[in-house]
């Protein structure tokens, strides 16, 4: 934990209009204040990210989205109510103190409730509400260590709260549930099933159009800067290539690979998404040439894993 100097000096950088990148349970994020069109205009300009990109605003209770936005919609207080604190963001009218920038012209908001006592900490001391996308430039791997947005971001963010790994290690899944029917618009770290229990039956819209509606959802996005190769289920590389890396899901492939890394020695999509971010950063760094990477089973956040890694291999094309 960030001794509280720490914390109330990140959220005076915060209150006055800078940037401060902090731990969630998902990702860690790059935070501005939300009420406040240049501080939200810093982070598109630190993390080169198109302007047609909505923010995610990060509040640090329960209790404090109805003050913010309004009456809510029953199905959104049924999951805020249900899953807040924790890996899920819900689409909302964007009120009037909420400048259009954070939220990409649109008359809706993304936001979340994360459950990670420094993010909650340094909300709740700033005093406002905090948009946040996750602290990398735009489609690069997301950060799952302080080093890894120090590395990515470097001088463009005044502060950086390290709070350690990521639990999650994937983002949060991204629910409209405004209507009659929940849209799941991106998949994350909350499997669409537990959304389902309270919900009933999803529909699952992951937009890779070049519409806003789509959540982190360009086709290309996640990208490991190494050119990454997705096998087919149950695919094998028959062999590796010395200058290759490999991911596994849960059984090392035969040796001859550059750098192998095994997502979940035991089998667990849970963990197996804990580590994926931080697995791809490590072959990236490892100088090999192409990433072959295994889908994992297509179960809970499995699923999630397995479409960050389709749009990681988006642009793969067979070296020529
Ligand atoms: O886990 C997370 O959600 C992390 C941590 C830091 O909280 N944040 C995150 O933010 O993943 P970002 O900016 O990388 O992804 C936010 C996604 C964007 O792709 C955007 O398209 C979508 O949320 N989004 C934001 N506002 C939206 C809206 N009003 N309607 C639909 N999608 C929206
Ligand atoms: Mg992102």
């Amino acid at each position: 934990m960030p001794a509280d100097g720490d914390l109330a000096e990140a959220a005076a950088v915060l209150r006055t209009g800078g940037l401060v990148a902090f731990p969630t349970e998902t990702v860690y994020g790059l935070g501005a204040n939300a009420l406040d069109a240049r501080a939200a205009a810093r982070i598109f300009e630190a993390k080169q990210r198109p302007s047609f990109d909505p923010l995610i605003t990060h509040l640090a209770d329960v209790a404090d989205l109805e003050p913010l936005v309004g009456a809510l919609p029953a199905g959104v207080a049924a999951l805020a109510e249900r899953f807040w604190p924790g890996p899920l963001t819900l689409i909302v009218d964007r009120p009037a103190v909420i400048p259009p920038i954070v939220t990409s012209g649109l008359d809706t908001m993304a936001v979340r409730v994360p459950d990670h006592e420094h993010a909650r900490r340094l909300i709740a001391a700033a005093g406002v509400p905090v948009a946040a996308p996750s602290a990398n430039r735009f489609g690069q791997l997301s950060p799952t260590r302080a080093e890894h947005v120090v590395r990515g971001l470097g001088a463009a963010v005044e502060v950086v709260l390290d709070g350690g790994p990521t639990r999650c290690g994937i983002e949060s899944t991204i629910v409209d549930a405004r209507g009659e029917r929940a849209v799941v618009l991106r998949l994350g770290a909350l499997p669409v099933e537990e959304v389902e229990k309270v919900t009933g039956p999803v529909t699952v819209r992951l937009g890779n159009s070049g519409q806003p509606v789509a959540p982190g959802a360009l086709a290309s996005h996640y990208a490991p800067r190494t050119p990454l190769r997705l096998l087919a289920t149950g695919e094998s590389a028959a062999e590796g290539r010395d200058r290759w890396g490999y991911l596994a899901f849960r059984d090392r492939p035969r040796p001859g690979w550059a750098a192998v890394e095994v997502l979940s020695a035991s089998g667990d999509v849970t963990e197996a998404a804990a580590r994926l971010f931080e697995a791809l950063h490590r072959l990236d760094a490892a100088g090999v040439s192409e990433i072959v990477a295994e889908p994992v089973p297509e179960t809970g956040v499995g699923r999630a894993v397995n479409d960050r890694l389709r749009r990681a291999a988006a642009t793969w094309q067979p070296a020529g």
